[in-house]
């Protein structure tokens, strides 16, 4: 298998390049390239005409994905075999949405189920007053309810909700000037319960209830986690203990009862709506073959930039206020996943792996970055996202713009111009793909995420890496823990910057 996967390669990187403006003359360019997906939040638009995909580069990725066994390990994803080989473990994040072996799907209904008692009690008040909700977690355990948060709650939210991350205390504080400790819960997330960072969050939090008066401040107090037993001993009481299995993995936990502050401040019924547009884009990606099918489309794009052209990183602007946090949700899943060295077997990979993702919204960048995008020395590949509806209520003008400029940037992108002054003129012939929904809503919020999910391990399977582990991010908290423990000598820079910050055993 190795063999033809790496003749597969090398057949590609011998596929000779042709510019857009050549592919262009292709009539039929942008109705094979350009696809929309009729989901239960609406219909979303995958263009990826403006990238270097032709049919003779589609039909070498597909052969290569054929023989890096796409569909035995699609399928064993999804059947809950323990594809997650470093840490022996299935991944099992779909299930959450219903998709995927039926125990699981099964299990998965029932902590819903006791997730939903939990949501429906705060809002009947059952739990007294609660106006407030501090979330509390770092990586996977914040990034996507702070961006379904944001994303969803632009007019109003059931409940007010503050995602803090940072040790910094600075994060904790601001959330606590935003809360009345009277009508405040806090939610402990963590996957394992140990993570310094949230577990010194939790302590602050509860300590803050306590000072203020709260006379039962661990009955403030929520969890959610795949370790239930650390969070009882930590103190949350059994029935705010919300557990989640431990086949989920951190960053792919937004859909379990990760989703928590996500449920809390839009209410059950748009949570599900959430969890049904993610269950959709699981069943095209499940279902589909070949080129039709729109993660893997993205990923034989992602390839082809990062392997073929040399493309060390890949942007993302969503011309959408409400995406704001999209692009740092998207480098967890896509950098934490992907940034591998080795194979599954264990050897060294032969190409490059994940790009650096990086990003932010239009028209912002357009005044800040994107002079680098149209005139810089380096080729990034660049997506848009937007949505045909506003999330506004202001002139339609505002959105009538922002669109306007989405799509101009994608077409300048590619046609570039001449200038008979070298400063002005524009290389053009670069790529771009463009997500378009009709409108940003919780079905579509989830299918957009899911996308990238599948994108993420679509590109996985083609790098025959896993995706599915995290052990690079072990060594700096092994080191951090000696610093904090003392004991240890470190290099001269490190003991130099320590002395002079006074931490350390010296
Ligand atoms: O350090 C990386 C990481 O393990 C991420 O993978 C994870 O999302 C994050 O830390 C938080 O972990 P936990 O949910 O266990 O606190």
């Amino acid at each position: 298998m190795r063999d033809t996967v790496t003749k597969n390669w090398a057949n590609l990187a011998e596929l000779p390049t042709r510019t857009l403006d050549e592919l262009f003359a292709d009539p039929e360019r942008v109705a094979s390239y350009a696809t929309t997906l009729d989901l239960l939040g609406g219909t979303i638009r995958f263009d990826w005409s403006k990238t270097h995909l032709d049919a003779d580069l589609v039909a070498h990725f597909t052969r290569l994905a054929e023989s890096c066994g796409f569909a035995t390990r699609r399928q064993a994803l999804f059947s809950g075999e323990k594809v997650n080989i470093t840490e022996g473990r299935s991944v099992e994040h779909t299930a959450q949405r219903g998709v995927g072996n039926e125990e699981s799907v099964d299990l998965a209904g029932v902590l819903h189920a006791r997730m939903r008692g939990l949501v429906e009690a705060i809002h009947g008040g059952l739990l007294g007053e609660v106006k407030h909700l501090i979330h509390i977690g770092i990586g996977g355990s914040a990034l996507g309810p702070a961006l379904a948060v944001d994303a969803l709650t632009r007019d109003g939210a059931m409940v007010d909700v503050h995602v803090v991350s940072n040790i910094d205390g600075c994060a904790l504080e601001a959330a606590f000037a935003a809360c009345d400790p009277a009508t405040t819960m806090a939610a402990i997330a963590s996957k394992t319960f140990t993570t310094i960072e949230t577990m010194t969050n939790a302590a602050s939090a509860l300590a803050w209830l306590t000072a203020s008066g709260v006379t039962d401040p661990y009955g403030r107090t929520i969890a959610l986690t795949a370790s239930p037993d650390a969070a009882l001993e930590w103190g949350v009481d059994e029935t705010r203990v919300l557990p989640f299995p431990e086949s989920v993995g951190g960053r792919y936990s937004l859909w379990s009862s990760i989703g928590f502050p996500v449920a809390l401040a839009l209410g059950w019924d748009e949570f599900a709506a959430f969890l049904d547009g993610a269950a959709a884009m699981d069943r095209h990606f499940l279902e589909t073959e070949g080129f039709d099918n729109l993660p893997l489309r993205a990923a034989f794009g992602d390839q082809y930039y990062t392997r073929l052209r040399g493309c060390q990183t890949r942007a993302v602007f969503a011309y959408d206020e409400r995406l704001a946090l999209f692009p740092s949700y998207l480098q967890q899943l896509e950098m934490e996943s992907n940034g591998k060295r080795v194979t599954l077997d264990g050897q060294p990979v032969s190409g490059p792996t994940a790009p650096i993702t990086w990003g932010g919204v239009g028209t912002d960048g357009q005044h800040a970055v994107f002079q680098l995008l149209h005139q810089g020395t380096v080729l990034v590949p660049v997506d848009f996202i937007a949505s045909i509806q506003p999330g506004d209520a202001l002139d339609p003008a505002h959105h009538r713009i922002l669109l306007s400029n989405c799509f101009a940037q994608g077409a300048a992108l590619m046609a570039g111009k001449t200038s008979d002054d070298p400063a002005r003129a524009y290389p053009g012939d670069r790529p771009s793909a463009t997500i378009l929904c009709d409108e940003l809503n919780a079905g579509t919020l989830g299918a957009l995420i899911a996308f990238h999910e599948h994108r993420t391990f679509a590109n996985g399977v083609l790098m025959e890496i896993n995706s599915f582990d995290q052990f690079g991010v072990e060594l700096g908290k092994q080191i951090a823990n000696q610093i904090d423990t003392g004991g240890v000598s470190f290099d001269p820079s490190t003991e130099a910057l320590l002395a002079a910050a006074g931490i350390g055993s010296q």
